[in-house]
C-alpha cells in the first residue's frame, strides 16, 4: 500500500482526479494550465492568471461580452506607476486592442509597486460587436514607468458572435 500511495501521489492519475473534482481547490500551475496561458514575461512572475469565463479552449469571446481578467503576480522591480497594453496577435503581427482602462494603478494594484510584493490585476476585456469573427492570440503585458515588463502573457482566442 505504501508503494501505491508513493506512485499515485507522483502519478498522473492526481492530476486528473483533481480536474475532475472542482471543489478540490486547484493549483496555481493548474490554473495556468486551464486557461492554456503561455507566459512571455522573461521573470516568470505571474503565478496565476484568470480569464473568465472561458470554460473551453481556445476561448471562446462572444461580442458584446465583457470578459473579467484576473492575473495574480510577484513584482520584480519598483515602479510608481504601470501601465497595461494588450495586443491581438496575427500572423506574428501585433495590433494594439484599446483598454477602458490601461493604467494598472487603478486596477487592483496598490502603487508605488514595491519589489518582491504580490499584486492582483483585475481588468475586463470588452469584446466589441464590430470584432471580426477570427482567431487569434491575445498578448496582455503590464509596463513600469520605464516601459519594464511586470508581466507578459499570451492567450488563444476564437471571437464569435
Ligand atoms: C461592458 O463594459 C462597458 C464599459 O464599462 C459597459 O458600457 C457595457 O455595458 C458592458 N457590457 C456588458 C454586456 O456588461
Ligand atoms: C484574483 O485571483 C486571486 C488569486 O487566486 C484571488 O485571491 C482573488 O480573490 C481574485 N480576485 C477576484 C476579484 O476575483
Amino acid at each position: 500500500p505504501w508503494a501505491l500511495r508513493g506512485w499515485l501521489s507522483r502519478s498522473s492519475f492526481w492530476t486528473a482526479w483533481k480536474t475532475r473534482n472542482p471543489d478540490h481547490q486547484p493549483s496555481k500551475l493548474h490554473l495556468l494550465r486551464k486557461n492554456l496561458c503561455q507566459i512571455c514575461s522573461k521573470d516568470g512572475s505571474i503565478s496565476e492568471v484568470n480569464v473568465s469565463p472561458c470554460p473551453v479552449q481556445p476561448c471562446l469571446l462572444h461580442k458584446g461580452v465583457n470578459y473579467s481578467v484576473n492575473v495574480t503576480f510577484s513584482s520584480k522591480i519598483e515602479s510608481q506607476g504601470s501601465q497595461a497594453k494588450v495586443y491581438g496577435e496575427m500572423l506574428h503581427v501585433d495590433i494594439p486592442f484599446p483598454l477602458e482602462q490601461p493604467d494598472g494603478c487603478k486596477c487592483g494594484i496598490t502603487c508605488p509597486i514595491e519589489k518582491g510584493r504580490s499584486y492582483s490585476y483585475l481588468n475586463k476585456l470588452p469584446v466589441k460587436s464590430e470584432y471580426p469573427s477570427i482567431k487569434l492570440i491575445v498578448k496582455w503585458e503590464l509596463l513600469d514607468d520605464e516601459g519594464q515588463m511586470l508581466f507578459c502573457w499570451k492567450i488563444p482566442v476564437q471571437i464569435t458572435s
